[in-house]
Order: C-alpha cells, then sequence, then structure tokens
C-alpha cells in the first residue's frame, strides 16, 4: 500500500485544454489529453490528499475518489480554481493547457459564410493566467506549474518560475515526439528558486507518483525552515 502521508492535505490540480468558444458551433482549443493531470490527481489521492481536479474537456475517465469540476473555458477555469482554494489549499499544480486567447466577443448566432470576402479576421484577448493569478492571491501554500518548451526549456522554465510566481516549475522538452503531449510517457526536469531534479523517463503515471512524492519533500523542507 502507498504512504499515507497527504492525509489531512488538499491538493488542487488543473488538467486538459481549455476550449474557447467562437460561435454556438465551434471552438478553439488544443491537443492536451489532460493525462499528466489526472495521474497527479491519482498519485495524490492515492498518498491520502483531498483531491479538487479542475479539468478541460477530456476523453479519460475520473480517478475515483476525486472531486472532478467539469469546464471549459480558461476563465471558468479561473473561477473554480477560486471555488476550489477559497478554503484554502496545501499544493495547487497547474498542469492544464490553457489556450492563451480567447474571442472578444463570442458571436450569438452560428457565423455564416459571406461570398463577398475569403477572409475572416476574429479578433481575440488574452487570457487570464491562471497559475500567476491564483499565486498572487496565494490560494495554495505550494504553486506547481507547468512549462512545455521545445527550446531553451531550463531557461524558459526558470522565467516561467519567476514571473509567474511559482515554488515549483516542471519543465518538459515538447518537440520530442515520444514524450510530452498525448505521448503515455514523459521525462521532466523540475526546477525550484535554487534546486533541480531529473526524474528518469517513464510512464505519466509513474512519473506523476515520482513528481508527487518530490512536492512532498520539497513541502517538507520549507515548512521546517
Ligand atoms: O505560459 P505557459 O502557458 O507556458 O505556462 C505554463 C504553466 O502556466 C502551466 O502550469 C499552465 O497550466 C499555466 N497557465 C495558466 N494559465 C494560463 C496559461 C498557463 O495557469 N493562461
Amino acid at each position: 500500500p502507498v504512504q499515507q502521508n497527504l492525509a489531512g492535505q488538499h491538493w488542487v490540480i488543473t488538467a486538459g485544454p481549455t476550449m474557447e468558444a467562437i460561435d454556438p458551433v465551434r471552438y478553439i482549443s488544443n491537443h492536451s489529453s489532460g493525462k499528466m493531470g489526472y495521474a497527479l490527481a491519482k498519485a495524490a489521492q492515492a498518498r491520502g490528499a483531498t483531491v479538487t481536479l479542475v479539468s478541460g474537456p477530456t476523453q479519460i475517465a475520473p480517478p475515483a475518489n476525486v472531486k472532478l469540476v467539469a469546464i471549459k473555458s480558461a476563465q471558468e477555469m479561473l473561477y473554480a480554481c477560486r471555488a476550489a482554494t477559497a478554503k484554502g489549499a496545501d499544493v495547487f499544480i497547474g498542469a492544464a493547457a490553457v489556450a492563451d486567447f480567447r474571442m472578444k466577443d463570442v458571436a450569438e448566432q452560428k457565423m455564416k459564410k459571406t461570398s463577398d470576402s475569403n477572409d475572416l479576421t476574429l479578433t481575440l484577448v488574452k487570457n487570464p493566467d491562471i497559475i500567476a493569478t491564483l499565486s498572487s492571491e496565494q490560494a495554495a501554500q505550494c504553486m506547481v506549474g507547468f512549462a512545455a518548451e521545445t527550446q531553451n526549456v531550463l531557461e524558459y522554465a526558470r522565467k516561467k518560475l519567476e514571473s509567474k510566481g511559482l515554488d515549483l516549475i516542471i519543465a518538459n522538452d515538447v518537440s520530442r515526439s515520444d514524450i510530452g503531449f498525448n505521448q503515455d510517457q514523459n521525462e521532466v526536469t523540475v526546477l525550484s528558486k535554487d534546486q533541480q531534479w531529473s526524474p528518469e523517463k517513464s510512464t505519466k503515471s509513474a512519473l506523476a507518483d515520482e513528481l508527487v512524492e518530490l512536492i512532498f519533500q520539497y513541502q517538507q523542507t520549507q515548512t521546517s525552515d
């Protein structure tokens, strides 16, 4: 049996893509499968944590004994995360692939093709950065983000760690076809302000276990300071 060292803790985890409506039948989204976030939720629950999983649309069955909050857009994800952390949270993990932009105005009716133009311009506005917002609001004691990069992976990840006010960032190289997006395997490097860890490449579920343990160990060093 897994050690129940997270008993009494509340972990809030985001997962999957967000879906930003264009009109009643169309949307902007991305290829995130949600696998990593769901695996983290399962691993934290197995160690005794109370887990809230705030998830965009995925094809994955929610893990048992995890509170699933299903949302579509980034704005809905932010509100759901605020509600989930309202009474405090020990750990927040942002594993969702949040759409950077949404429609400035969602069309109320299905947009029609017009015969007079071959171009269509959609005006988009920036979505809130959920993890950065929650970090500034001190929504959880330990804030953990992901950085999916295709080059200068560690350098960009470190910048995100700082700019988003995170405690830990989990960096992965999404230019590699064997890991990351939609794959069952992942290989990551975890960074804190002054430390770095490199768990071995493994399945997302085995890696999730290691990451949950690593986050727990990091928490212990922070609270004993
Ligand atoms: O900036 P980038 O999207 O690469 O940052 C990745 C990290 O920030 C992930 O943890 C992701 O869940 C989080 N994020 C967020 N809200 C956004 C964009 C990213 O919470 N709007």
